[in-house]
Formats: structure tokens, C-alpha cells, sequence
């Protein structure tokens, strides 16, 4: 058996290429909104970073401006994809379950050498949480960055302590998202996580962590022989969906 072909047999299809776009479209335009948007607070002249070797540019209030409405719209853009497909596809897997708080606590004591893992879906305890903390708060930066630009419309006049609470949850929501992707990040500083990484990345895992790891979504797809009527484990269809 060729090297590919053995890494193929070892691997399974994790994460559709649907997932990984709006993963990485979500990802990238955090990334440039975070930047651009403290760079609305003028603080890049003031603490020096626009006078790093080509980086004046981040002092130039209308195009960081700019780009924030460009990485803005991406950002919906992705957040209306996500959805939509999460909808047509019927897909919740990961959606927080009664009981997470506990199980994560669990895994993240394990991980630590104290007890056992609890065996886990598609998603740890842990991912679905990060997930409903990270979407919130996209979705609230989201609908107060849209009120914002309705806002700055030419002939447009909004009641004041209305746009006042929409820059606080605007700003409040920016806070809560970079501490989550600190977070986010900060889980893969620990090796049983970075497994997961290709599943961003060429969509698959390692078949034999998956078996382990994610031991209830493992059997789903591949059930035991007799439940397949005998059908090799390698027959059964691959599982695209989140
Ligand atoms: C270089 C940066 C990043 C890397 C390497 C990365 C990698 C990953 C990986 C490996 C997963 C798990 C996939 C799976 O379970 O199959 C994941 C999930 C996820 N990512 Fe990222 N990600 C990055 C940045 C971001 C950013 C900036 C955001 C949001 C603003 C984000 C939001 C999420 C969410 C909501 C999930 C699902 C929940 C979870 O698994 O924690 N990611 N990411
Ligand atoms: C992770 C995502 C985002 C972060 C971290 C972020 C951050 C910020 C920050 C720190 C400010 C400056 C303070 C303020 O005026 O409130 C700002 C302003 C603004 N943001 Fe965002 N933002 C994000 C997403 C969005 C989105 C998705 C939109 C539009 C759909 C948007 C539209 C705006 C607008 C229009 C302003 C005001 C610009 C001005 O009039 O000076 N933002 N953002």
C-alpha cells in the first residue's frame, strides 16, 4: 500500500468544506475587525504602532475605517452562510447541551491526569460551550456593527442613548470575542487538542483519536459490523456535516 493511500485508511473526514469556509471567512474577518476596529480609537499613533516599518497606514483613520466595513460585511456574510446551512442541513451537533458545564470540567481535569474522560459526540463538552459564548457575541457585534453603519448614513439621526448602549455592546462584545479566541487558541497549547487541527484545515482527523476521543460520533458513522449487516467498517459513508 502506497504512503497516501495508508494515510487515507488512517484518516476520516471531520469537517466539510462548508465548515471550514465560514470557519476561516469568521476567523480572518475577526482578525481584521479587531485591528481596524481599535484603530477607530486613535490609539496606534499614540502608542507607537504606526511608527513601525510599514505600518503607518493604521494611523490613517479613513481606511481603517474602510477596511472595517469591508471585513464587516465578510463577517456577516459568513454568519448568514454558517446559519443557513446549520438550518437547510438540520445541523446542531454543536449546540450546548444540559450538563456541559460539568462534562467540560471533566475533560479539562482529565486532561490534567485527574479521572477519566467522559465519552464524547462530534464536539467536546467544552467546544459546544465556546461555541454558543463565541457566536453570541458575534452575533451582538454583529447586529450593534450594522445599527453603527446605519448610523453614519448621510441624513440619519438616532436617539442618543440608544447609540450610546449600541457602541457599549459594540465594544463589550469586541472584549468578550478576543478573550474567547485567547481561549480558543489556548486549548490547542494542550496536545490531546491539537489533533483537531487539520479538521480546519484539510477536514480530517486521525481515524484512532476520533475512536477515542470522540468516541459516540465514531460510532455513529461507523457501527459496529453487525449493525452494517457485515459491511467493512471502511464502506460506510463518511460524515460531512457539523
Ligand atoms: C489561527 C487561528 C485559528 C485556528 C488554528 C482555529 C482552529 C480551530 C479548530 C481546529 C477547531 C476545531 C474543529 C473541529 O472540532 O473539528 C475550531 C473550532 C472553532 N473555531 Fe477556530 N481557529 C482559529 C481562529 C478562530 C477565530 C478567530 C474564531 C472566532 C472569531 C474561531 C471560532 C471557532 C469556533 C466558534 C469553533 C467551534 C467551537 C470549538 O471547537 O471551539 N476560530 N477552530
Ligand atoms: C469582531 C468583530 C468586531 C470588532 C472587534 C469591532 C470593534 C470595533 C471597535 C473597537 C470600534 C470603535 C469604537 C466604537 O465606535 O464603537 C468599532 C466601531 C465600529 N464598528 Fe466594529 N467591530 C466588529 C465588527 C463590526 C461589524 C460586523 C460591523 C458592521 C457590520 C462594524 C461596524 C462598526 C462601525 C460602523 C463602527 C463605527 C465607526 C465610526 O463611526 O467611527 N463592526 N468596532
Amino acid at each position: 500500500m502506497s504512503t497516501r493511500q495508508m494515510k487515507s485508511r488512517d484518516r476520516i473526514v471531520r469537517q466539510s468544506f462548508e465548515n471550514r469556509l465560514s470557519h476561516w471567512l469568521v476567523a480572518i474577518s475577526t482578525f481584521v475587525l479587531i485591528f481596524t476596529g481599535f484603530g477607530q480609537m486613535p490609539m496606534y499613533a499614540r502608542y507607537g504602532v504606526a511608527s513601525l516599518p510599514g505600518m503607518a497606514w493604521a494611523a490613517d483613520y479613513q481606511l481603517t475605517l474602510v477596511l472595517h466595513y469591508a471585513a464587516g460585511a465578510v463577517l456577516v456574510f459568513a454568519v448568514f452562510f454558517h446559519v443557513l446551512g446549520a438550518i437547510v442541513n438540520s445541523r446542531y451537533g454543536i449546540m450546548p447541551r444540559k450538563g456541559d458545564v460539568k462534562e467540560s470540567a471533566q475533560i479539562i481535569a482529565a486532561m490534567f491526569g485527574r479521572g477519566e474522560e467522559p465519552p464524547s459526540h462530534k464536539y467536546l463538552a467544552e467546544q459546544r460551550l465556546a461555541y454558543a459564548f463565541i457566536g453570541a457575541n458575534v452575533l451582538l457585534v454583529a447586529v450593534s456593527g450594522i445599527i453603527k453603519v446605519v448610523k453614519n448614513l448621510p441624513g440619519i439621526d438616532m436617539n442618543p442613548t440608544f447609540l450610546f448602549v449600541t457602541t457599549a455592546v459594540h465594544n463589550a462584545a469586541a472584549v468578550f470575542i478576543i478573550l474567547g479566541i485567547v481561549g480558543h487558541l489556548a486549548a490547542f497549547v494542550f496536545k490531546q487538542n491539537r489533533a483537531l487541527l487539520p479538521a480546519m484545515i484539510d477536514g480530517t482527523v486521525d481515524r484512532e483519536y476520533a475512536e477515542h476521543r470522540h468516541e459516540l460520533w465514531y460510532r455513529e458513522l461507523h457501527p459496529e459490523p453487525a449493525a452494517t449487516g457485515g459491511a467493512p467498517l471502511d464502506d460506510v459513508p463518511l460524515e460531512q456535516s457539523a
